[in-house]
């Protein structure tokens, strides 16, 4: 009797263009995989919104992207991470999709930050929503007790991000006060995470924004290395992967600004399609 074996894609999902970074990071470890890119570009950004929103809306894009037979959805957005991605897991998967899975970027981000810190001393930069679950405080105060945490929301930095509007004095003011506001919170931090996935894009200007001896981590760095270290430990999962290196990409708005502003992402052209949740 001859079995049917069946690859699946890998989806990954962000409420815009942020997960995009995550992307990039992920091809850099494992190019070989289908990769299904979501952003939800029309309701973003879900950093200011409610959790009862943010779930509603988490778990609608993960309905779409099962039903696009994606075996693994990663949630490359902190906010979705913080406000839904433990309700899904608990509730929803194992009633309506108990052989596949869905990670987020929240833990392997808080396993190692402290690492990287001398003085145990580490500032996170995050959307409103993220700061407010605490998720950072509890999970960094699990791996390293020894590490203090301050958390600095900055709420204007997703939308001008997701505007393209990069690299002006306008991103400079704000990446400058939010610092002002962290270094105010506590002395000697040497290292600041970068804990919403837009954020990364910007990394060049806040180094340029803040002093030379802060540490700054974009969580491609760590994401990345951890999702190759998952396939390997998992090979239940990662043996029903396909491995075709496409990457397909859907947006939940116009598909001109997605493909003009993935193209400032990726550094390489895309064709989006635009989908309805
Ligand atoms: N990129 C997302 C994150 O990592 C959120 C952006 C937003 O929609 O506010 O938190």
């Amino acid at each position: 009797m001859s079995s049917l074996l069946f690859f699946m894609k890998t989806g990954v999902f962000d409420s815009g263009m942020g997960g995009l970074t995550i992307l990039k990071a992920l091809c850099n470890y494992t190019n070989d995989y289908d990769y299904l890119y979501l952003g939800d570009n029309g309701r973003t950004p879900y950093g200011t919104r409610s959790f009862e929103t943010i779930l509603k809306f988490t778990q609608e894009a993960v309905e779409y992207l099962f039903k696009q037979d994606c075996k693994v959805i990663i949630i490359a957005c902190n906010t979705a991470s913080a406000k839904a991605l433990r309700t899904i897991q608990q509730k929803y998967l194992p009633q309506h999709y108990p052989d596949r899975r869905i990670l987020g970027v929240i833990r392997p981000s808080t396993e190692q930050i402290a690492d990287f810190s001398k003085t145990k001393r580490v500032a996170i930069w995050a959307t409103p929503g993220t700061v407010k679950s605490e998720s950072y405080l509890i999970e960094i105060g699990n791996f390293s007790p020894d590490c203090l945490v301050v958390q600095q929301a900055c709420p204007m930095l997703v939308p001008l991000i997701e505007n393209g509007e990069l690299n002006n004095e306008a991103c400079d003011y704000f990446i400058k006060k939010y610092w002002e506001q962290t270094d105010s919170q506590l002395d000697n931090i040497d290292t600041l995470l970068l804990a919403c996935t837009h954020y990364s894009i910007l990394y060049d200007q806040i180094k340029a924004c803040l002093p030379s001896g802060i540490k700054i981590i974009e969580q491609g760095s760590l994401v990345g290395p951890s999702w190759k270290d998952y396939l390997s430990r998992h090979p239940e999962i990662e043996t029903q992967l396909s491995r075709n290196q496409t990457k397909t990409f859907l947006t939940t708005d116009q598909v001109d600004n997605f493909n003009s502003l993935a193209c400032m992402f990726l550094g390489y052209p895309v064709k989006a399609q635009k989908i309805e949740l």
